[in-house]
């Protein structure tokens, strides 16, 4: 779910996104690591409010952090939609490339300097990421369920597959 503007929220516990059913695809390892992402996006906003310092040190480092393990995840998520064969393993892949691709060039353009502005950056990565996970997340766990549903896939044949 996403948060109303953080104005009057501190700095220690601030939130720009919430877990809500909305991200759960009922899948173990994916929700954990989707809950990883609530937690790593709300660390770099509130990295963002606590002033000019923290964007040359904790935000840095939070921005750093993210890109990772949205790369991490990315990876491990397509692992899995390979092995249980969704038919939009393609088009799904293709989505996280141009996720990173204008991730990654909004980090770019930081590091060069450009009109960067912590806050918008946030903001729209989190509309970015959380919005791929509402919407094109879900065609798979609606896949998944199915496929469960007709007895073509378990929960331990999921559980067990190596990412
Ligand atoms: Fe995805």
């Amino acid at each position: 779910m996403i948060k109303k503007d953080g104005i009057g929220q501190n700095a220690q516990t601030a939130e720009i996104v919430v877990w809500g059913h909305t991200y759960e695809t009922g899948i173990p390892l994916i929700d954990f690591q989707h809950k990883e992402l609530v937690s790593l996006t709300n660390h770099l906003y509130r990295a963002c409010i606590m002033g000019e310092d923290a964007l040359q040190t904790v935000f840095k480092e939070a921005m750093g952090r993210m890109v990772d393990y949205v790369r991490f995840h990315f990876t491990a998520e397509l692992k899995l939609l390979e092995a249980i064969h969704y038919p939009e393993f393609p088009n799904h892949k293709k989505m996280h490339e141009t996720l990173v691709g204008n991730i990654l060039e909004a980090v770019k353009e930081q590091k060069e300097g450009k009109k960067f502005v912590p806050n918008n950056f946030v903001r729209t990565l989190r509309d970015w990421v959380f919005g791929h996970i509402a919407i094109e997340d879900r065609k798979y766990s609606l896949y998944v369920a199915k496929q469960k549903r007709l007895g073509l896939l378990t929960d331990q044949q999921i559980n067990s597959i190596k990412v």
